[in-house]
């Protein structure tokens, strides 16, 4: 989700601004992601990288984001959303930790959409972790080196148990990945548009759904072995 700066920007306003316009777009997206059957949804709010803006927009964002949590949870669960976090919350305030926690739970029991929401979120802090999961894991002989294969990594990743993502869609006019779902993202299809956040809305998501079913996904095989009929 990028864009939001700009935009305000665009209309002379303070970065604050384009924050509070991007939570509307959220809600957006994620009605359209219910109308189009969306399993799995996952919005990059916060990167590890983010601490570094100014200490008043961190801060800014980080209370967005707990009002957004206290405010939307309930409606959430109404509508079939499970709600997960990714990323390492550890360095939140203890209410921003609790208000999590505490959304993942009344939110348990549904299963139509599951957002997770990725703060604090690195690519790369996401490959070390699994991969000091797997060394204790070894070091406490519950595994051997050689049982270490790509499934085993995965089962430590974040986003685990979830399948990767089909389609990665960045707005803001940016073509690079930013240290998201790095792992992940190996085959997944890539997405970028120019319009800025706060201004993606249910028609943008469709016109990137679009987009997405009329690529075509070979996984490594060649054209005529998908149109006879293999993976
Ligand atoms: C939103 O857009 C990204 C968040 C961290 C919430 P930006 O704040 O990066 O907006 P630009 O890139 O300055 O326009
Ligand atoms: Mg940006």
């Amino acid at each position: 989700m990028d864009g939001n700066g700009r935009w305000a920007k665009l209309r002379k306003r303070p970065r604050a601004f384009g924050h509070r316009a991007g939570v509307h777009a959220v809600r957006n997206v994620i009605e359209a992601a219910l109308r189009a059957g969306v399993d799995v949804l996952t919005l990059f709010a916060f990167s590890s990288e983010n601490w570094s803006r100014p200490p008043g927009e961190v801060q800014h964002l980080l209370e967005l984001f707990l009002r957004a949590l206290r405010k939307e949870t309930r409606e959430l669960a109404e509508n079939g959303v499970r709600l997960r976090f990714i990323g390492d919350r550890t360095r939140f305030s203890s209410d921003l930790q609790r208000a999590m926690g505490e959304s993942e739970s009344a939110t348990v029991a549904s299963h139509r959409l599951t957002l997770n929401i990725a703060v604090n979120y690195g690519g790369r802090w996401d490959i070390l972790a699994a991969t000091r999961a797997l060394a204790a894991d070894v070091k406490a002989g519950r595994i051997e080196i050689d049982d270490i294969d790509q499934a085993a990594l995965e089962s430590h990743l974040s986003l685990a148990p979830l399948p990767e993502p089909d389609l990665f869609i960045r707005t803001g006019g940016e073509a690079r990945i930013s240290n998201f779902l790095l792992w992940h993202l190996a085959y997944t299809e890539l997405y970028f548009t120019p319009v800025l956040w706060p201004d993606f809305d249910a028609a943008c998501f469709q016109t990137a759904l679009a987009e997405f079913a009329r690529r075509e996904r070979r996984f490594g095989h060649t054209s005529e072995q998908l149109a006879q009929g293999q993976p």
